[in-house]
Parts: C-alpha cells; sequence; structure tokens
C-alpha cells in the first residue's frame, strides 16, 4: 500500500507541528496535513447489528458459527493448510447502489467458482470468507463441489459453517478429495457494502446536490474474504474472470480490460478480461460514475478517473502527464516491459490508506492524485508525484514478483518506497528529490528505531498470524527503514550491481512468489557476475541490518583514528529485551570525506577498529557518512565537533547540504540519548543565520519541534521564542522582499518550501510583521469572497489567521471547509481549524471527529492528532479519546496506523509524572477492550513519557540558560 500512513510534511505550518525527535513523533505529520492512516478494518469489524434479513436473493445465515477456544483444529489455524491450491476464479459480483428498502443496508450479491489443485487428500474445505452469508445449494449445504479433472465423481458436501475468528467458510466431505484432481467449488453469497473502508465497500459524495455512491475495494492485507470465498494468501496466485453487474450510467472497472459490456434494461454486465497470475490482495473492482482522461503510452492504456467535475476542472491532468514517463522510466529500471496492458488509476473520496498498488487499477486518496495549481501547494504536487511512482513501482516489485507472506512486507514496501524517488524525479528532475528520502523516511524512522520497543525489518514467518499482526507491519518500519536500507545497499553495490541483480530476480520470479533472501541471492550472484569488489557477501552485510532492530552510531576520535561502533538508543537507559543475533553490531560502510575531499570507502564490522587515515592533526577536520548513505548516525571527538561547526559557521558550502542537515539531526539526537551536551546540539542552530538551503532548516525546525513540545508549557517558551525569531528574521526578510511580501512563489521547488518556513516559523515564533499578514491576508479572503493566497501558504495563513481570530474567523473557514471542491484543499482549512485557541471550538471540533458526515472517517484520526498537537488542545484531545475509547476502538478499529498514530499522536507532549500516570492507568483501565494495532504504540508512549520526564529534568535548566544567554548577546554574533 502506498506510503500510507502520515507522511513527513515539507511545509512547515505554524503553531503546532508535531516533531520528529525523539519518537514516534516524526511519523506525525505535521503542516500540510496528510494522508491519514490506517488500514482497512480487518480484526475489529465494524459491531454488525441484528437487523432482519432481506436480501435477495434469500440468505440463510443462522448456521451455527463457531467461536470455539483455539485449537489444534485446522479451521483454528490462522493459515490455510497446504492441501489445497487454488488456480483460478470466476466470480461475478452485484453491488447495489442503493440501500435497501426496510434495512436500510447497502449490500451486494455474488457467485463464485474456484478451482483448486488437490495436492494432499483431505476431507476438509477451508476457505478464507469474512462477513458473508450463503445460500444454500440444490444439497441444502452452502457450496457445490464438482470434478473439473482427475476424478470421476466429487464427494458430498456434508456440513457447512463458519469459523469467524479465523474466516474461514469449513466445508466438510463425506470422503477425501482425490491427490492431483481438479475441482470446483461454486458458491452464491451476500455481503454488505458497508462504509468501512475495507473490502468491498462504499464511498459517497455529493454532486450538484445529488447524492452519489461507489462501489469500491481495498483488499489489503486481508478482505478479499470479505468481497467473496478466497484462499486469501499471497503465495496462492490464481487468475481471476471477473464480471461485475452494475447499473446503467455507472461504469465498472477491475484489474484487467473489458472488451465487452452487455446492456440490459436496466442494468449492464460488465465482463473482464482473465487476469495474469495474481494474489487476491491485489484485486480491485470498482462501480461509479466516474469521468475519464485517457492516453497511450507504446501500448499500454492510461486513464485516470475521478468525480467528473474534478476530471472536467483538469485535476487528473497532471497526474496523466507524469504516469507514462514514470512507467517507461520504471520499464527501464526493471529492463523488464509493464506487465499489463492498460494502467487505471482512481481517486476515490473515501480511502483509508494513501494509495493502493491494485494491479493495473490503482487506487487513491483524492489528495494523492488530484492536483489543482490554483488550490494545491508544491508540497501536495511532489506528493502526487512521489505516490505515483510509489504504486508504479510496486506493478513489478510486489504484484509481478510477490513476497511470499507478510513477515517480508518491508521488503516489499520498503523497495517502493525507495524507488519512489528515482521514478518521481525522472519525471520531476529539478526538484532534488533523491535527496529528501533523507529528511522524509530516514530521519523519520531514526525516530522510531532508535527506542528499545522498535522491532527487526524481517520478522520470522510464524510470527505473524492473525489480521492485527499483518496490519500491524504497515508501519515506519517496513516503509521507511526498508527504504533506508535499500538505499544503503544499492549505493554501495553501485546502481549498475544493484540493477542486475534486481532485474534477474525479477525475470526468474516473474507471476511467482519469493522470500527476501531470493533477492539478496540475485545481488550476490551480480556481484560475482560483475566482479565487483565487495569485502563482505550480501547476505552477511544485510543480515546485520534486517535482523536486528536498530542502527549503530559510528564515533571516530580524530586524535586516535580509533573508530567504534555502539547501538544508539534515544533513551540510553531503556532496557533491551529483544535479543540480538549479532549482539548490536553492524557491518557499516562508510563514506567519508577529510577537508572536504571524499576518500576512499572503509568499513567498519568490529565494535572497535583503528583506521589510521582517521587520525588528524592541525585544522583537518573528517566528515562520515556522506549524502548520508549509510542508515547510521555519526559522533566526533570535541575537536573535529569544534572544527565542523567553525566550518558551519564560516563556510558552509564546505560541507554537502544533506550532511549539514544530518549534522543538524545527529548532534540533536545524540544530545538526547546524553552522548553530547544538549547546548552542543542548540549551537548547530547558530549559524542557520546564513543558511538559505532547504533541508538543514527542515532539520532544524524538525528537531526543534521537540524543544517546542517540551517547553510550550513553561518558561523556556519566552526566551526561546526570542532566539528563534531572531535566527529566522533573515530568511523572513529575504522572502518578504523576493517574493512581493509573500504574495509569490518562491523560485524552484525546495525554496518554495524554505519560504514556507520561513513564514510559518516568523510567525509561530511571534514575529508581529508576519502574524499580521497572515490575518490581513485571510481578511481579505473574508472580506471579498476571494481567496489570493498562493496554495503553497495557505496551510500557514488559514492556521496562523484562525489562531489569532475567533468564532467568526473559525466559522467562516468551516464553512469553507464544507464547500471545498478539491480535498487538497479541504485539508488544509481541516487542519487549520485545530489551530484555534478557543477551547470550546476545539472541544466542538473534537465532537464532529465522530460524526461521518461532518469529518470522513478516513479523516477522524489526524484530526485528533492536530488538535493535541494544539498546546490548547492537548489536554482536550486526551480527555476526549480516553472517554471513548470503546466507542472509537470499536467504530474506528482494526487499523494499524489509526490507532498507533493516534495514541502516539495524542500523548506526544506528555512529559510529567501526572501524565505517566494517567498512561498508565488509560492502559489499565482499557485492558478489557484492548489497543488493538495500538498495543505497541501504548507501550512506546509510556517508554517516551518517561524519556521526557527525565530528559526535562536534566536539561531544563541548561536550555534555559543558553537561550538567555544567546538573547541577551547582540544579534549580530
Ligand atoms: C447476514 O446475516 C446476518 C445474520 O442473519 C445479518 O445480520 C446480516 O445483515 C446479513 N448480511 C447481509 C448483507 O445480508
Ligand atoms: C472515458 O471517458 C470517455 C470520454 O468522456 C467516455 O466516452 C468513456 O465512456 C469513458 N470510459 C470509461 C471506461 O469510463
Ligand atoms: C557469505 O559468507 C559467509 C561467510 O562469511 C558464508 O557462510 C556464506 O555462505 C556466504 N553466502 C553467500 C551467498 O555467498
Amino acid at each position: 500500500m502506498g506510503k500510507q500512513g502520515f507522511y513527513v510534511s515539507k511545509a512547515l505550518a505554524v503553531v503546532f507541528i508535531v516533531l520528529g525527535l525523539g519518537a514516534l513523533a516524526t511519523i506525525i505529520a505535521l503542516s500540510v496535513p496528510p494522508v491519514t492512516s490506517n488500514r482497512p478494518v480487518t480484526t475489529n469489524p465494524p459491531v454488525t447489528s441484528n437487523r432482519p434479513v432481506t436480501t435477495n436473493p434469500p440468505v440463510t445465515s443462522n448456521r451455527p458459527v463457531t467461536t470455539a477456544a483455539p485449537s489444534n483444529e485446522p479451521w483454528d489455524q490462522y493459515r490455510l493448510p497446504k492441501s489445497l491450491e487454488p488456480t483460478h476464479y470466476s466470480v461475478t459480483l452485484h453491488p447495489r447502489l442503493k440501500a435497501q428498502e426496510g434495512t436500510g443496508l447497502y449490500i451486494f450479491t455474488g457467485e463464485s467458482s474456484v478451482d483448486f489443485h488437490c495436492k494432499e487428500e483431505t476431507d476438509l474445505i477451508l476457505i478464507h470468507s469474512n462477513k458473508l452469508n450463503y445460500t444454500s445449494k440444490a444439497g441444502g449445504e452452502w457450496a457445490e463441489l464438482t470434478v473439473v479433472s482427475g476424478a470421476d465423481t466429487a464427494p458430498t458436501i456434508t456440513e457447512s459453517r463458519l469459523q469467524t475468528e479465523t474466516q474461514y467458510l469449513v466445508l466438510t466431505l463425506d470422503r477425501k478429495l482425490t491427490k492431483n484432481a481438479e475441482y470446483r467449488l461454486t458458491t452464491t453469497f451476500t455481503g454488505e457494502l458497508a462504509d468501512d473502508l475495507g473490502g468491498f465497500y462504499r464511498s459517497e459524495y455529493v454532486e450538484n446536490g445529488q447524492k452519489k455512491v461507489i462501489a469500491t475495494t481495498q483488499m489489503q492485507p486481508t478482505d478479499a474474504r470479505k468481497a467473496f470465498p478466497c484462499f486469501d494468501e499471497p503465495a496462492l496466485k490464481a487468475t481471476f474472470d471477473i464480471t461485475l453487474i452494475h447499473d446503467a450510467g455507472t461504469v465498472a472497472l477491475s484489474n484487467a480490460s473489458s472488451p465487452e459490456t452487455i446492456e440490459g434494461n436496466s442494468v449492464m454486465r460488465t465482463v473482464f478480461e482473465r487476469t495474469p497470475k495474481m494474489s487476491t490482495y491485489l484485486l480491485a473492482f470498482i462501480v461509479s460514475e466516474f469521468g475519464n482522461i485517457t492516453d497511450t503510452v507504446d501500448d499500454v492504456t492510461i486513464k485516470i478517473y475521478a468525480r467528473k467535475p474534478a476530471i472536467d476542472a483538469g485535476q487528473g491532468d497532471y497526474a496523466l502527464k507524469i504516469t507514462g514517463p514514470i512507467l517507461k522510466f520504471f520499464e527501464n529500471y526493471y529492463n523488464s516491459s509493464y506487465p499489463l496492458p492498460k494502467s487505471d488509476q482512481i481517486a476515490l473520496p473515501d480511502f483509508n490508506a494513501g494509495a493502493m498498488e491494485n494491479w493495473g487499477l490503482i487506487t487513491y486518496r483524492e489528495t494523492a492524485l488530484l492536483y489543482d495549481p490554483e488550490f494545491s501547494s508544491n508540497s501536495n504536487k511532489e506528493r502526487i508525484a512521489t505516490i505515483i511512482a510509489h504504486e508504479l513501482a510496486h506493478m513489478w516489485f510486489g504484484n509481478l514478483v510477490t513476497l511470499r507472506w507478510w513477515n517480508d512486507l518491508w521488503l516489499n514496501e520498503g523497495f517502493a518506497s525507495y524507488v519512489e524517488y528515482l521514478g518521481a524525479d525522472n519525471a520531476e528532475p529539478d526538484w532534488g528529490l533523491k535527496d529528501l528520502i533523507v529528511l522524509n523516511d530516514i530521519h523519520r524512522v531514526f525516530a522510531v528505531d532508535a527506542l528499545a520497543s522498535s522491532h527487526p525489518l524481517s520478522s520470522p514467518e510464524d510470527a505473524i498470524q492473525k489480521p492485527a499482526q499483518i496490519s500491524e507491519l504497515f508501519d515506519a518500519i517496513s516503509y521507511s527503514k526498508g527504504a533506508s536500507v535499500l538505499r544503503m545497499l544499492s549505493d554501495f553495490l553501485t546502481e549498475p550491481v544493484f540493477l542486475k541483480g534486481l532485474q534477474t530476480y525479477l525475470q526468474q520470479f516473474a507471476f511467482g512468489n519469493t522470500v527476501y533472501t531470493d533477492l539478496w541471492n540475485h545481488l550476490e550472484q551480480a556481484v560475482q557476475d560483475l566482479e565487483f569488489n565487495l569485502p563482505f557477501n550480501v547476505t552477511d552485510i544485510m543480515n546485520t541490518w534486517v535482523l536486528q532492530m536498530g542502527f549503530p552510531v559510528v564515533t571516530v576520535d580524530t586524535t586516535t583514528g580509533i573508530v567504534t561502533q555502539k547501538h544508539f538508543l534515544l533513551n540510553p537507559d531503556s532496557e533491551i529485551t529483544t535479543e540480538s543475533p549479532f549482539e548490536y553490531k553492524w557491518i557499516v560502510p562508510i563514506k567519508w570525506q577529510k577537508n572536504g575531499a571524499e576518500q576512499p570507502m572503509e568499513w567498519l564490522r568490529e565494535e572497535s577498529e583503528t583506521k589510521p587515515e582517521m587520525k588528524l592533526g592541525g585544522s583537518d577536520w573528517v566528515l562520515l557518512n556522506l549524502n548520508m548513505s549509510g542508515y547510521y548516525r555519526v559522533n566526533y571527538d570535541d575537536g573535529n565537533w569544534d572544527r565542523l561547526l567553525n566550518t558551519l559557521s564560516n563556510n558552509h558550502e564546505a560541507i554537502p547540504v544533506i550532511n549539514r542537515a544530518q549534522l543538524v539531526d545527529d548532534a540533536f539526537n545524540l544530545a538526547r540519548a546524553k552522548i553530547i551536551p544538549t547546548v552542543r546540539a542548540l549551537s548547530t542552530t547558530k549559524y542557520l543565520t546564513g543558511e538559505m538551503a532547504y533541508m538543514p532548516w527542515k532539520s532544524a525546525i524538525n528537531n526543534l519541534e521537540f524543544f517546542f513540545l517540551m517547553f510550550d508549557r513553561s518558561e523556556v517558551f519566552g526566551p526561546m521564542q526570542k532566539y528563534l525569531q531572531r535566527q529566522v528574521q533573515n530568511l523572513f526578510t529575504h522572502y518578504n522582499n523576493a517574493t512581493a511580501g509573500y504574495t509569490a512563489d518562491a523560485v524552484g521547488h525546495q525554496n518554495q518550501y524554505t519560504q514556507v518556513n520561513a513564514f510559518s516559523l516568523a510567525c509561530r515564533t511571534g514575529l508581529t510583521e508576519c502574524q499580521n499578514l497572515a490575518s490581513t491576508l485571510f481578511k481579505d479572503w473574508m472580506a471579498t469572497g476571494v481567496n489570493k493566497i498562493r496554495p503553497n501558504l495557505r496551510t500557514t495563513v488559514y492556521c496562523n489567521a484562525i489562531a489569532a481570530g475567533g468564532v467568526d474567523v473559525w466559522d467562516f473557514a468551516w464553512g469553507q471547509f464544507q464547500k471545498a471542491t478539491i480535498a487538497t484543499e479541504a485539508e488544509k482549512i481541516r487542519y487549520a481549524l485545530t489551530c484555534t485557541k478557543e477551547s470550546w471550538l476545539l472541544n466542538r471540533y473534537l465532537e464532529y471527529t465522530l460524526n461521518p458526515t461532518l469529518i470522513r472517517k478516513q479523516d477522524a484520526t489526524s484530526t485528533i492528532i492536530y488538535i493535541a498537537e494544539n498546546v490548547v488542545g492537548q489536554n482536550l484531545a486526551w480527555d476526549f479519546i480516553r472517554a471513548r475509547w470503546p466507542y472509537i476502538f470499536s467504530q474506528y478499529g482494526g487499523g494499524s496506523f489509526s490507532f498507533s498514530n493516534l495514541i502516539n499522536g495524542v500523548t506526544e507532549r506528555f512529559s510529567t509524572e501526572y501524565e505517566l500516570h494517567q498512561l498508565e492507568q488509560f492502559k489499565a483501565d482499557h485492558a478489557e477492550v484492548g489497543f488493538g494495532s495500538g498495543t505497541l504504540a501504548l507501550e512506546q508512549s509510556i517508554e517516551r513519557t518517561k524519556g521526557n520526564i527525565e530528559w526535562l529534568k536534566e536539561n531544563k535548566q541548561t536550555v534555559l540558560e543558553w537561550f538567555q544567554k544567546e538573547v541577551s548577546a547582540s544579534p549580530s554574533s
């Protein structure tokens, strides 16, 4: 699934941005309201009502439903037995886009047959099925079994029942199936087309005052079984003949193309071509009244679908423009032509993840696909480019070749999260995108992976069984750490070697399944074939990054040339309970510079090694981890730190821009971990008065977020504000002059980010000129009804104006939110509404979040988190989720990102004993209901709060004094 969850925003909004330092914080997004999150609901299905069944055709589902305690019975295992293997499905589905009279339910009906191969004799058929009601067949049972080949007659089904916990349809037979014979199992069923964002579900929107309903799907990871009975594991690939029955005037889409639509009187039947062999989680079926635009690149038909007014307004044009080039890029990168005849991409009003790589029919949140230059910021545009690249990358890596089981999810998502930068860079070569992985992924995941509660990339296959366990894998570790270590691998192997191994891997396993070591073997082969000189083999190196959690801090002592490595823990006192097969040592590739000149690469394998070339004299300095190509932090002896800081002050361009960002980030984190003093970290921000580049500024702002969170309720806040205001003054003035008082965009993608950061940090630190400008721009909109605020600046301007304004400003913005015709604009306002200082407005807004007619379900979690980011909203949001936990849990349940983000987001600022106590009480109070996919997040929050308490104890006074000293010194110092 695509970059779902929060992504780190690039444009900084003013008031309450969460910070990344230290915690899961960075996952939570910042100013540009990100994608929210969260997986389809699998484990904690919305409460199903016992409404009377009056469906058509009649359905029997009052069979005994067994929810027996787990046993050794095959139906109590979450993994399918290996006896049966599907080869082909024929599925016909008929979603009803109008609620049923009487019950008010939206439903779909379906008929499905699956051909399967019997590998081992068995008298039991287990097939995944969740929340489907079956119609009895001739013999009174829920399925019909016939022979396709290899046997004379089929056994008779003697019992049909549902095993709800493990989500099976269980069929027992009067005798065994014959080994090597093929059978066909046919069923007729009804399901609910609920608004639960999982399986076959419905999405709604209003067009010209009329409610429209879409039937759409989100199968990954385990919800295909909610649409039709299937062997729902990624390794059980089969071909699919899909048919959709739908009303005249609607369009039906699926993975394959449809040569024919048979029109009846009022319903049409769209029959799709047979799919290639593929996994169930990649299926998609959609019925809508959407419009489309189209293009053909070579033989591939590319289409973008969206609500008709969005298509008519040209909002799909940008996506269409870049899709062809990105597809061509990946064909070339993989040396393999696009595996399908068409590529459809569709923007849905209700969608839980960011996007989903269904083969040939990619689904997106509207904000992840639709672009309008009048409303969308450059950050919105970048997000569209990278997310399209991410999903298109999966068409080969993930879809053509699929990991055998979910425990290897990290390779699938990590890979796409890495190459999305390459694909998007190809489409937008002037943006410098490849560098941004350092801020967006590496820094983001460092914060999580430095906790004792982190986990290794790779999990053993048998540790991941239940849908909730699978959902929990869709986290920052899988996406961003996966991306970071693959980037490191590609870097030390060099691209030609990496590509050769990748390409032979895709060739060998096309239409099949793999485990992650298959990729290492192909890369190893490429190393040998190309006679590439590598001092360790690929498996040995990568095992140290994949099989143990965390990452090292590499310390070089330039007085001796001794280089050491140590597991980096944000809280050095935290207890590690996870054992590592490598005792927390890594094989570390070190690219480095001496006095600005690149040196031959080094490797560090032992805990401590002497590198004579790194022993320095005089004013020499070294810089390790050039361009942040390795997944680790670096520390230096005091002398080298001093020389690096001097270089930053006197001639910062001698240090590559990524490393300038890195020095800031490393220093702040080393300080958090008590390896260097906090004032050393703060002093890396002094040179910023002369810095114009985006990455170092953004890195500093991200790190200062922690200071905002820790101090915005304390006496440190005043002097800190003063200091930061002084630091940003130059930048603010520069862009004020360069962009006619912030009424134009800066030139260049990253400069546009810097322009926004300058504005937002200036306002946030209380620069009156900035705050007045924000209010003036907003009031002009209120007065004239014409919004002249540049899209890039909207989030921050709205936020500041709403923070400064009262209920009239809030209500105006709320009205604009409801009227917004493009999702990116609605998102900016939805975020900014959380910026008000009025508690009652925040409380009213919190109530809105649980009313899906006001705030879409997909947006509930992130809205609550934004409110918690507001220092005024912090306690309100915390009280709110504690009071509503059982309800939130049942209604919004199951998804990994929603709960973990919710808990992490709302508790981010926690730093007192009292708050720690509340957190522990919360854990005890709701132990019964549970925390689902937020379980780990709750532990992490407790760990983080303890760390914060201690950090404050140790640092508050020195930090206060440092800021006081800085602001009393002359401004030019
Ligand atoms: C399936 O059956 C259950 C129990 O009778 C019922 O509550 C539910 O509404 C039915 N679902 C559909 C889609 O008909
Ligand atoms: C795509 O749009 C064209 C032009 O509006 C329309 O004629 C066609 O039916 C649409 N195709 C699909 C599959 O929606
Ligand atoms: C990698 O090297 C180790 C020894 O360090 C060896 O045991 C292993 O077989 C090698 N693997 C490959 C794929 O060459």
